[in-house]
């Protein structure tokens, strides 16, 4: 079977665009691959070095990866700084990436930008932790978004200069695995193309129904239709979408023949997505309440996530240490 590996940035609490993006096609891909997920905590030290809690934030990933449905019998889930191993593969890689290669890297430049006066060494060289993170489990596949585009890239290149500098075939090329077609593409509340935490239009799993039904009785609209069978605009095509992905095809085209003949009432229709949101997040609103109190539950996923993880990464540097020269 072959390796899939990916990591969680560990950035606030899941929302919808995560859930339907890429956490469900992480449930998915755990019947079909070897998986193996990991929460960041090393990288996001390149731009928090004083997180507030790393242990609780750790945690509360967790849980709510385990409430979406991730089974960490099939697919190992574990936190970066509790597989050392990594850390030596990242050295052989830096040993062999050049600056100017590193400096190019779009995000780093961006970050660079955003944090003039903490350009650090682990912003620079973050491509080359991420590729050990990946290549110490020799993985094929990464599921990523497209913004991760530029680092696969240099993960390759690790890979490649490795394999060429030692002659050996060792590492795989790990290709991007995009969720793409597969994924949804959940909309913004306040109008915009996108659910995105930076934009704070969310609904979040951890919300309630009452916050659920408030945020989507204030997602933007317009002042109806006006002609039959006219074009939505934006804002209306985005609770269609929302109503696409929360309920059944019967009610989609109810509201649809509605818009077509000029008598919907967003009130409704916003009622019916909230009402049809709350059914699909209650469930595991519950499920991420029951493993947040279960801190010895998470605390033993994790830690038999890292023994999986440290076993395969074990392997692959016992191998590098030897194609290298250094004593066995
Ligand atoms: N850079 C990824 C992100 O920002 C997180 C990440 C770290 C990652 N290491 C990884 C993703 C290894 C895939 C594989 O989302």
């Amino acid at each position: 079977m072959e390796k899939v590996v990916s990591g969680i940035r560990p950035t606030g609490n899941l929302h919808l665009g995560n859930y339907f993006g890429a956490v469900k096609s992480f449930v998915a891909m755990q019947d079909q691959y070897q998986c193996m997920f990991f929460i960041a905590d090393w990288h996001s030290l390149t731009t928090h070095p004083k997180p507030e809690n790393i242990q609780a934030s750790a945690r509360t990933i967790l849980a709510e990866y385990l409430a979406c449905g991730i089974d960490p019998q099939k697919a190992p889930i574990y936190i970066q700084s509790d597989v050392k191993e990594t850390l030596e593969l990242y050295l052989y890689f830096n040993m062999n990436m050049y600056l100017g290669e590193l400096e190019r890297v779009t995000t780093f430049k961006e970050k660079a930008r955003q944090q003039p006066d903490n350009v650090n060494a682990g912003l620079l060289t973050y491509p080359t932790l991420m590729a050990a993170d990946v290549l110490q489990h020799r993985a094929h596949k990464v599921p990523v978004g497209k913004d991760q585009e530029q680092n696969m890239e240099m993960m390759r290149k690790c890979a490649r200069r490795f394999n060429n500098i030692y002659g050996v075939e060792f590492f795989p090329e790990p290709q991007n695995f995009y969720f793409g077609e597969k994924a949804l593409k959940v909309p913004g509340l306040d109008g915009s193309g996108k659910m995105g935490k930076s934009t704070g239009n969310c609904i979040y799993l951890r919300d309630d129904e009452k916050t659920i039904t408030k945020k989507v009785m204030k997602a933007v609209t317009d002042a109806g239709p006006t002609e039959p069978n006219s074009p939505k605009p934006e804002v209306i095509e985005n609770l269609f979408t929302f109503l696409s992905i929360a309920s059944t095809p019967d009610t989609y085209q109810y509201f649809d023949e509605q818009w077509n003949n000029c008598t919907l009432r967003y009130g409704d229709l916003k009622k019916q997505i909230a009402h049809d949101l709350c059914e699909i997040v209650a469930p595991i609103r519950a499920k991420i309440e029951d493993y947040s109190a279960n801190t010895e539950l998470l605390d033993k996923v994790a830690r038999e996530g890292a023994e999986v993880a440290r076993a395969s990464a074990s392997e692959t540097l016992k191998a590098v240490r030897e194609i290298i020269g250094f004593r066995k």
